[in-house]
Order: C-alpha cells, then sequence, then structure tokens
C-alpha cells in the first residue's frame, strides 16, 4: 500500500513509500484511510518535541475512512461504512489510565497517512451523515477535547465561554458552546479571523495583538463577572490571564501548550475564586461518540481551513508549525 512514513523527528523527513498492507486481526477492522487532519501534537512529534515516537513511523494521530474488512469476532460494522478510529484506541471510557496512553496513533501506533490500517473495532465511531472524510477527520482529538470542555463546565444557555485563538479545539468549542446557548467570546491575533469567527456566532471579538490584557476586556464585556469557561489553548503564555478573565467558580480547561508548558501560577485567583483547574487529555471512545452525536444533532460542520493532497504533507505540516494562518483544522486527503 502506498503510505508516508517520518523517517526521522523533523519537518523535512518525510517520504513517500510503499508498505506491506496490515491485516485485521481478531476484534479488529481493516480501514481505507480517506482523510486525515492535523493536530499541533502532529507537529510537536515532527519537530521532536514530544516523546514517544520510533522513526520510521506513519505519522497523522486523525482520521477517518471505510471499513475494508472485518476481522474474526467483529459486530456491528459492515465493510463500506464510514468510519472514524479513536486517537487513543484502548481508552473505551471511564478514567483515564496509563494503558490507555501506552497506544497513539500517529505516535506509537500506525497513524493516518497510510492507504490501510487495521484498529479495534471497539475503537470506530460512525462518521456523522453530513460529515465528508476531511471533515469526520477532526473529531477524534479536536472535537472531543472540545466537547469535554464545554461538558466539564455544564455549559447552559447564560454560561459565558472564552476562547482563545482560532485553532482547532477553539473552533469546535465555539460551535459546541453556541448550540448550547452559551455568550461566546473570542480572542485571536487576527481581525479577519475574529470576523470568521463572529460569522459562526461568537458574540464578543477582542484582538489579543491590539489588547493584550483580553483578560481585563473579558471582565469588562461580563459586568466584572468573568467566565464560566475559559479553554486554555495556548500555556504559559495565557495561564495568568486565563485565571484572571474566570468568574467565581468558574473551569479554566487546561489543554494547550502552544506557547510552552512552564506557567508561572499565583495560587490567589484559584483559592479565592475557588476556580476549578481541569486538565485533559483528549477523551475517551465514548466522549468521542457523544462528540459525534451532538455534531450530528446540531448539524454542526466542521472547519476546515484548506485541504492538502497527501503528497503535500510536508506543506500542510509547515502550514501548521507557521502558527496563526489557518482558521479551524488544515486537512490531508487521499
Ligand atoms: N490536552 C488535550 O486534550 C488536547 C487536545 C487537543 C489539542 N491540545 C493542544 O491544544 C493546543 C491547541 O490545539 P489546536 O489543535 O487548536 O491548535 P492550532 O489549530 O494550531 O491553533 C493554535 C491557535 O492558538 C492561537 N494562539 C497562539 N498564541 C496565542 C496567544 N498568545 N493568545 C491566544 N491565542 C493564541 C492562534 O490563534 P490565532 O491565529 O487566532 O491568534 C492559533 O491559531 C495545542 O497545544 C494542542 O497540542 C490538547
Amino acid at each position: 500500500m502506498k503510505a508516508i512514513q517520518l523517517t526521522a523527528p523533523a519537518l523535512t523527513a518525510f517520504r513517500q513509500t510503499e508498505l506491506p498492507e496490515p491485516k485485521a486481526g481478531p476484534g479488529e477492522v481493516l480501514l481505507r484511510l480517506r482523510a486525515a487532519t492535523l493536530n499541533y501534537v502532529d507537529v510537536a512529534i515532527a519537530t521532536g518535541s514530544f516523546p514517544g515516537a520510533q522513526f520510521p513511523m506513519i505519522p497523522v494521530a486523525d482520521g477517518a475512512g471505510e471499513v475494508a474488512a472485518l476481522g474474526e469476532n467483529v459486530g456491528g460494522w459492515a465493510v463500506g461504512d464510514r468510519v472514524v478510529p479513536h486517537f487513543m484506541p484502548n481508552w473505551q471510557g471511564g478514567p483515564i489510565t496509563p494503558h490507555h496512553v501506552a497506544a497513539l496513533r500517529g505516535i506509537t501506533l500506525p497513524g493516518s497517512l497510510a492507504e490501510y490500517v487495521a484498529v479495534p473495532a471497539a475503537s470506530l465511531v460512525a462518521l456523522p451523515a453530513h460529515l465528508d472524510f476531511a471533515q469526520g477527520a477532526a473529531l477524534p482529538i479536536a472535537a472531543t477535547t472540545a466537547w469535554n470542555a464545554v461538558r466539564s463546565a455544564q455549559v447552559r444557555p447564560g454560561s459565558v465561554v472564552v476562547l482563545l485563538g482560532t485553532g482547532g479545539v477553539s473552533i469546535f468549542a465555539l460551535q459546541f458552546a453556541k448550540s448550547s446557548g452559551a455568550t461566546v467570546i473570542v480572542a485571536s491575533s487576527s481581525d479577519e479571523k475574529l470576523e470568521r469567527a463572529r460569522q459562526l456566532g461568537a458574540d464578543h471579538l477582542v484582538n489579543y495583538r491590539a489588547t493584550p490584557a483580553w483578560d481585563e476586556e473579558v471582565l469588562n464585556l461580563t459586568g466584572g463577572r468573568g467566565a464560566d469557561l475559559v479553554v486554555e489553548t495556548v500555556g504559559d503564555a495565557t495561564f495568568a490571564r486565563a485565571l484572571n478573565a474566570a468568574a467565581m467558580g468558574g473551569t479554566v480547561f487546561t489543554v494547550g501548550f502552544v506557547s510552552g508548558t512552564a506557567a508561572p501560577i499565583d495560587l490567589l485567583p484559584i483559592i479565592v475564586k475557588a476556580l476549578r483547574i481541569i486538565g485533559n487529555n483528549t477523551g475517551s471512545v465514548a466522549d468521542l461518540a457523544e462528540a459525534a452525536r451532538a455534531i450530528a444533532a446540531h448539524r454542526i460542520v466542521p472547519v476546515i481551513d484548506r485541504v492538502f493532497d497527501i503528497g503535500e504533507t510536508g506543506a500542510a505540516y509547515a502550514e501548521l508549525a507557521s502558527g496563526g494562518r489557518h482558521f479551524g483544522k488544515l486537512a490531508i486527503a487521499h
């Protein structure tokens, strides 16, 4: 089968190659992959800043495709079904364990830049009918994480949600928060992206370049109350402001590290405001299934900024690594 391998932790180390087609073992399904989407973690793997990968490897955590063959003892799926394989195939549900994080597609397991992959049938979720493969490939990491954020803070009409930037997680969080009736404040470096966020329903827009104290702007916009949920997708550069922007009893849902992880923390706002600082590592298959159901119910269409051909994999990675040009997700079709 045709595949792309990453031969070393370098953004220039992609090669097109031919590999033996995998076979579906007992309990597994063979997928014909059709699309992948990039997450920041893929860039982190390809720049050597995230541990766990052994090279050469088939990269990209997230994908979508069709069932091509069933292994023994597989029920519930048929050849031709359109499906999304979860990034963490061992994690069916419940609290996360070391066993779950040991098996990661595109890191310790083959990823999505190959014609075929064998995955556990229990790690599959049906692709919502209104989505194409590139849109569906955005679900495992970005949509599941955004769904967990919105669910963790019990977002409902009247909730105020703050989103940092306009990347994959933030835009899914915008779509889920609006479909839950929340008021959404988006901070971005770009007025053009803020306008696109407004078209998706964002209520208040803050350019964090023009207004570096975006947290104070959140307090102004909410009459001093702050946000019920801040989805912290950036990291050390924004964490202190995220604490300041949160309302009393609010949630700072901590997922991102695009700016780094060594955040200086003043404990006082956490203590005084009784904040909930919730860490998150993507989510389980059950979380992905819930996110997919919400997407189907609300007819949410994932925002794919651009679809690259698989031969342009290096360019797709370079686009994500450049940070800040894309809005929503970047996809690779094959
Ligand atoms: N732990 C988990 O469960 C989990 C799951 C998914 C993702 N993540 C992490 O979450 C982060 C975001 O992921 P993603 O896929 O959404 O990334 P992405 O698509 O690359 O988006 C990153 C966005 O961050 C914004 N940004 C950068 N610096 C900023 C700043 N100082 N203030 C506000 N916004 C800033 C930029 O938005 P603008 O261009 O609009 O300014 C940029 O587009 C990554 O670190 C990723 O690894 C974690």
